[in-house]
């Protein structure tokens, strides 16, 4: 990625729209921190005394701007965890399409850190909180084109119910 990356206004912009994915009970189980310039260094350190290692993880400096993705768990009797990581998974899927089509190159990024207790105090997460990843956002550079995929077997994907055997 290059050193351009979208403006705080730009983003928050983004992250309005991605916010209204669909959200069981309105509960927005969701936040993100919006990461740039030394905070990179800070999650840097961090990542490292995660993993004993004696310098900095310079993982976080490949991009300019971070957004780390946080789930929010809130109390419901209704609205189990896995539906609260679905919601934080849309907002985070949704602003990475968003910021793509505003012409930002964007990735989300995870590693063995992700959960680790040094990490989450670098973010400042409370206990009811922990972190889904970071999207890592920046330029696209000249010349290069996007990966390609394998195109989706549909007939794999998308099936019927098992059904009762005729005898
Ligand atoms: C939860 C999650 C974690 C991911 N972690 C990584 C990662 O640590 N490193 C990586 O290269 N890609 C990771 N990816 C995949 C990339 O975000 C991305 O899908 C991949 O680079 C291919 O790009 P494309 O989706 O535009 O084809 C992750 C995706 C998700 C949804």
């Amino acid at each position: 990625m290059t050193a351009d990356a979208p403006t705080h206004e730009e983003l928050a912009e983004l992250v309005a729209a991605a916010g209204r994915v669909a959200d069981h009970s309105s509960l927005r189980p969701w936040r993100l921190i919006e990461m740039r310039g030394a905070d990179r260094e800070r999650l840097g350190k961090a990542i490292a005394k995660a993993q004993g290692d004696r310098r900095p993880s310079t993982k976080p400096l490949r991009a300019p701007l971070l957004v780390a993705v946080v789930v929010s768990y809130r109390k419901s009797g209704k609205v189990p965890h896995w539906e609260q990581e679905a919601v934080a998974s849309g907002v985070a899927h949704t602003l990475s399409l968003l910021l793509d089509e505003a012409g930002w190159g964007v990735i989300w990024r995870t590693g063995g850190y992700t959960r680790a207790k040094k990490v989450a105090k670098a973010h400042g997460l409370q206990k009811n909180e922990a972190l889904l990843g970071w999207l890592y956002v920046g330029g696209k550079p000249a010349g290069k084109s996007a990966g390609r995929r394998k195109p989706i077997d549909v007939d794999a994907v998308l099936t019927r119910m098992p059904q009762k055997k005729r005898r």
